[in-house]
């Protein structure tokens, strides 16, 4: 089974063959990581995204990371929460499964994702993370290829939720 790392930091540093981006469905940048990673990554990367035409919730495309140290960056629009009973919990494990489907078919061995959601979101972050771990623990039981998947934690607060998550669902 792959490995599971627990970090924090920012994720534009990053020397993975693909790092995840919590996009929106429009694709065409924002705030928060995503903004970062669009300022890291230099203007190519919103040209290559307007080819894109969006990205439904829970879906996920690639494009190159251009500027970036990663080879790839995985747009995913996660759910925006509203009240836990809007398929909140569905979209955001299709977020995590849909981007490590997609980090596999290009052959990516490594991976690192920020919190999906948990920010502008508003996701709650101790659901989320478990929702995360979750999904990545199956994911790695079930596919070689990728060998290493990092959640790369931008405060100290997601940093400990994930530790946290860590300990419930991978033991
Ligand atoms: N590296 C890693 N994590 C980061 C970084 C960074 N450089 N910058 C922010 N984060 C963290 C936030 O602290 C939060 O824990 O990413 C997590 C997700 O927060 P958001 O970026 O707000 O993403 P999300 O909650 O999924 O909302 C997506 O915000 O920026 C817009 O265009 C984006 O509309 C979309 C929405």
């Amino acid at each position: 089974m792959g490995i599971i790392k627990i970090q924090q930091g920012d994720i534009t540093t990053m020397a993975v063959d693909a790092i995840v981006n919590a996009a929106n469905t429009t694709l065409l940048g924002g705030g928060g990581v995503d903004g970062a990673i669009h300022q890291a990554a230099g203007p190519e990367l919103l040209v290559a995204c307007q080819q894109l035409h969006g990205c439904a919730t829970g879906e996920a495309k690639i494009t190159a990371g251009y500027q970036l140290p990663a080879k790839y960056v995985i747009h995913t629009p996660g759910p925006i929460w509203r009240d836990g009973s809007q398929s909140e919990a569905q979209l955001l494990h299709n977020s995590y499964a849909n981007s490590l489907a997609l980090a596999a078919a290009h052959h990516c061995r490594t991976v690192a994702f920020p919190s999906i959601s948990t920010g502008v979101y508003r996701y709650p972050l101790a659901q989320a993370a478990t929702i995360a771990l979750t999904t990545i623990r199956d994911f790695l039981l079930q596919n070689k290829g990728v060998q290493i998947v990092t959640l790369v934690c931008f405060d100290q607060r997601t940093l400990a939720a994930y530790q946290q998550a860590y300990r419930d669902v991978v033991g």
